[in-house]
Formats: C-alpha cells, sequence, structure tokens
C-alpha cells in the first residue's frame, strides 16, 4: 500500500471529529496536508512542563534529536533541547529515507544500534513501518525511548531492548521486513567483534554482514562513519571508501537505490545528493588530497565539519 492509502486508511477515525470539510474524496491535495498535520496533533499525549523539562535532560545524552511530534510540544513549552541537537545529520538522513522508500510499506523493523530510536519512532510515526525494535546496548538511551514512544502514542509500536549486537546476532537473528543498521558497523573491530574484524579484516567482516542481512530482510538502511582510523584494519585510502562499500553491497547481492554523503544531503537536497556511486566526485579529489597536504585537510574539515564523514546507503533485495 502507498504512503497515501496509509495515512488515509490510519487517519479514518479522527476526521469523524472534524466534520465534512475533511471527506478526502474530494479533497484538494492541500487540504489533505492540513488534515495529516490534524492527525499528527493528535497523536501527542500533552505532558506537563516538569515531564517536558525531564524528557529534555534525558534527551541531551542522546545521537538524534527527538522526533518531530515531540519537538512541536517542546517549543510550545519554551523548553529548550541541546544546541548539538541534530549533529549527526539525522533529520536530513531521515528526508533522504523517507523520500527514497516513500511508496514502500516498511513492515517489521529490526533497528539495530538504534539508541533512542529515533528512525524507528519517525518511521512508524509516518505509519511507513507497521511496527519496530529498537536494539541498543545504552540502558539510559533505551529508557528516553521508551519515553519518547510513549508520550507519541507508539508505545505498542516500537519496543527498546538491551541487546549486543555482532555478526553472530545478525545471523540468527529472526526475519523481518526492514533492518537499520545506522553508524553501527565502522565501530565493529572496536566495540564489538573484536577479535573477528582483526583476523577477517573489516571489508570482509562487513560482506558477511551484508550477506546475512540478505536472508534477513527485503530493505536495508544501512549507513557508516567513514572519519580518521575507523572503520579499522581496513587498508584502503579513505575517500575510496564511501565507493567501496557500494561494491560490497553488491557483491553480498543487494541492489544499491540510494547511496549519498550526509553533508551532501543537508547541502544539496536528497535527490542532487544521491549517485555518489556513479559519478566522479569533485569531494573525493579533495578528501585523496587531504589525505597527503594538511593545509587542505584543515580547510575541508573547517568546511564541512562532522557531516562529511557519515554516509547512508538504501539497498533493496
Ligand atoms: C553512533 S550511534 C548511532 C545511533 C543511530 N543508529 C543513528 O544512526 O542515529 C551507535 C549506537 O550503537 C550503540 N551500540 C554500540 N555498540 C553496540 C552493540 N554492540 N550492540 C548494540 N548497540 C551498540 C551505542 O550505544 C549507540 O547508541
Amino acid at each position: 500500500m502507498d504512503v497515501e492509502g496509509q495515512f488515509s486508511q490510519a487517519s479514518a477515525w479522527p476526521f469523524k471529529n472534524f466534520g465534512e470539510k475533511h471527506d478526502l474524496r474530494n479533497e484538494s491535495m492541500h487540504l489533505y496536508k492540513i488534515t495529516i498535520a490534524e492527525l499528527i496533533r493528535t497523536e501527542v499525549i500533552i505532558m506537563s512542563t516538569e515531564d517536558l523539562v525531564n524528557l529534555a535532560n534525558l534527551a541531551k545524552r542522546s545521537y538524534s534529536p527527538v522526533p518531530f511530534k515531540l519537538k512541536g510540544q517542546f517549543d510550545r513549552h519554551g523548553v529548550v533541547l541541546h544546541d548539538r541537537e541534530d549533529e549527526f545529520g539525522s533529520r536530513s538522513r531521515l528526508k533522504a529515507i523517507t523520500e527514497t522508500l516513500g511508496n514502500t510499506a516498511l513492515g517489521e523493523v529490526y533497528d539495530l544500534g538504534g539508541n533512542a530510536g529515533y528512525f524507528s519512532l519517525e518511521l512508524c510515526g509516518q505509519g511507513l513501518a507497521k511496527r519496530a525494535t529498537v536494539f541498543d546496548t545504552s540502558e539510559e538511551l533505551l529508557e528516553l525511548g521508551r519515553q519518547m514512544a510513549n508520550a507519541t502514542s507508539l508505545g505498542d509500536q516500537v519496543h527498546f531492548l538491551n541487546q549486543p549486537i555482532d555478526l553472530d546476532f545478525i545471523k540468527t537473528m529472526p526475519a523481518v521486513d526492514t533492518v537499520i543498521c545506522l553508524n553501527l558497523l565502522h565501530h565493529a573491530g572496536i566495540l564489538f567483534d573484536v577479535e573477528t574484524v582483526r583476523k577477517m579484516g573489516w571489508e570482509t567482516y562487513l560482506y558477511h554482514c551484508l550477506v546475512a542481512f540478505q536472508q534477513k530482510c527485503n530493505v536495508l538502511i544501512f549507513g557508516v562513519g567513514l572519519k580518521g582510523k575507523k572503520p579499522t584494519n581496513w587498508p584502503i585510502a579513505p575517500f575510496r571508501r564511501a565507493r567501496k562499500i557500494v561494491s560490497v553491497a553488491e557483491r553480498a547481492g543487494w541492489a544499491v537505490v540510494y547511496d549519498a554523503n550526509v553533508l551532501e544531503i543537508a547541502r544539496l537536497g536528497v535527490r542532487k545528493a544521491d549517485n555518489s556511486r556513479k559519478k566522479f566526485r569533485f569531494k573525493e579529489l579533495v578528501n585523496g588530497l587531504s589525505e597527503s597536504t594538511p593545509l587542505v585537510a584543515r580547510l575541508k574539515n573547517k568546511s564541512s565539519g562532522k557531516l562529511g564523514d557519515y554516509h547512508l546507503y538504501i539497498l533493496r533485495n
């Protein structure tokens, strides 16, 4: 079912409260958008300012921003969130995911290393995914995720589990429709699977992970940070890494339907940032130069900050 279909089905009940003018059959696109905004408002549980302040304090430790639905409530109460709120380009990544997969029902989702569940909460909240389980090892962030799920009426749809992820887990986990594995696997060899990555090297390790994911899901939303010495045990020039991952994914049997540098998504927009896998990129030249020229490295880091080191891939079976 397409997104509009999902929204119109999911939103059947609140329209009764809004009267005849919201009959979708005769609505223009403009009115349709207004009705979705109304739907979003109805699904947020109103919290006291004190509860919001507590949640905002917990959210300071999160890697991602709070979900859109909840952010409105913080803003209305004047509760200030932390200033590094979207340090890792989560909103840009989400935009690329929803624009690329907007017509795909993502069904049952596993979100590996999902932190406080930003992507799961947004995808379930928007009706793109039916249910999600977020796996992470930080109990504090999982608890934040649970609270945000409850505050946005998603407590029954998004679950949070304290579970370490490694290659064995990926090989043995149950099959689901979609796996989100964002910014986790560049830590393999350092935070987990240390011996495995040391023995086989990170590229072969990634290949095994991607082959295992092939047996487990139809859609894989995958992201990595290609910064400094990470991923470890990968003796390949850093500026070649983003494109190399495309060839590893294809060798593992995946079709790469989107790949973009996160900074470029933020700067150029979702579509223009896509396809770095096919085109020669000026950025690659700059990255290549910066490896051997400290001055270029300094200029590059000044202009791009952290986001330029992160890459997003959307893979389909
Ligand atoms: C860099 S953050 C990425 C968060 C989120 N996926 C995103 O892209 O916005 C990595 C997350 O993985 C978690 N993590 C680290 N090692 C893990 C492991 N072995 N199993 C599960 N989670 C892990 C950390 O607690 C952290 O929340």
